[in-house]
């Protein structure tokens, strides 16, 4: 049977009216949303959104290599990476300088930004899991030698919570700009140096060789320190700011943990055992870097307890 007015076989309630209609009413109502909300809409003279963010730098910074449509995938995922460290770096210097001036408060809302940001991060080598072995494998050949491990960002993270190891200047030796910078992080006492100093000033039993050290030199676990820091934790009411600093550095270097994990698992199902574009032997030094310890007293003192 034919249909002889124009709504015939039309919902009643209006659903499934003619497409061409319903979207000049979406868009008549986008308009007039826009029009009533007094949005600005003329940028000739004045700032906007990309000029502020300087969007034309950040995203024509995206250049693959290769032909394959996953290379931006890999791109993406190391710049955000870099723009996440960058602000990390922000603040944890910014935390180690607080806490060394005696400022716990603005430490602690800092250092649990950095920590925040390592559990993004985590979250985030979930996209990257979507790329294969043979997806990664038609990139592979466009990366050369490079790789994360010659990341100066991370160094300074790295160094900056303690990691201290003078072989990862080396990679950056081409840059004296870069090597500067990372030299500076090796340099400068660490967030759980200035942590251990805080508490000798506040009269903990802190051994005077962690008070004024070479900075360069990786930090040596102390059972004086775990004992330092068992004072704190059995008492805590007492010491209540430097209770909430040991949980502070707990919390960070357990993000950290999942993160050095996550990539692990991440590189082992797509590469498996190959060695990395950096030329370790690829997972088996990324499981070297997991048992890696930042802050070991603040750990070691929860069995004594
Ligand atoms: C398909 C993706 C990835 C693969 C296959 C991969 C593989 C590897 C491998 C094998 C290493 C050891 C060094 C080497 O020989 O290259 C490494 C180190 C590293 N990667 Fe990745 N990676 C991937 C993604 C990422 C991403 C997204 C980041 C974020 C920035 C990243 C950051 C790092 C860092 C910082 C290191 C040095 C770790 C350390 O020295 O403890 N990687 N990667």
């Amino acid at each position: 049977m034919s249909q002889t007015n124009d709504t015939a076989g039309r919902c009643p309630m209006g659903h499934g009216a003619d497409p061409a209609t319903a979207d000049a009413t979406e868009d008549a109502r986008g308009e007039r949303i826009v029009a009533e909300e007094g949005a600005q809409l003329d940028f000739e003279s004045d700032m906007s959104y990309g000029d502020y963010l300087h969007l034309d730098q950040v995203l024509t910074a995206q250049h693959p290599l290769s032909p394959d449509h996953n290379e931006m995938l890999f791109i993406v995922q190391h710049q955000t990476s870099e723009l996440w460290m960058k602000l990390m770096l922000h603040e944890l210097r910014a935390a180690v300088a607080s806490v060394a001036a005696d400022e716990l408060g603005a430490a602690f809302k800092m250092m649990a930004r950095v920590s925040r940001i390592m559990e993004q991060l985590v979250h985030a080598w979930d996209v990257l899991a979507t790329m294969t072995p043979s997806e990664y494998s038609a990139i592979r050949p466009y990366l050369a030698a490079s790789s994360g491990f010659q990341s100066w960002q991370y160094r300074c993270i790295e160094f900056a919570m303690g990691n201290k190891n003078a072989a990862m200047l080396k990679p950056h030796a081409h840059r004296p700009d870069l090597l500067a910078q990372v030299e500076a992080a090796s340099r400068a006492p660490s967030l759980y140096d200035e942590s251990l100093r805080l508490l000798a000033r506040r009269g903990l039993p802190v051994p005077a060789d962690c008070l004024e050290r070479d900075w360069t030199q990786p930090y040596v676990e102390s059972a004086a320190v775990r004992d330092a820091w068992l004072v704190v934790y059995r008492d805590p009411k007492r010491h209540w700011d430097l209770y909430q600093l040991g949980e502070e550095l707990t919390d960070l270097e357990d993000a950290f943990r999942l993160w050095r994990f996550r990539h692990l698992t991440t590189v082992q199902r797509i590469i498996g055992f190959k060695r990395g574009t950096g030329g370790t032997g690829g997972v088996s030094y990324l499981r070297k870097m997991l048992d890696t310890v930042l802050f070991p007293e603040v750990w070691a003192l929860r069995t004594e307890l």
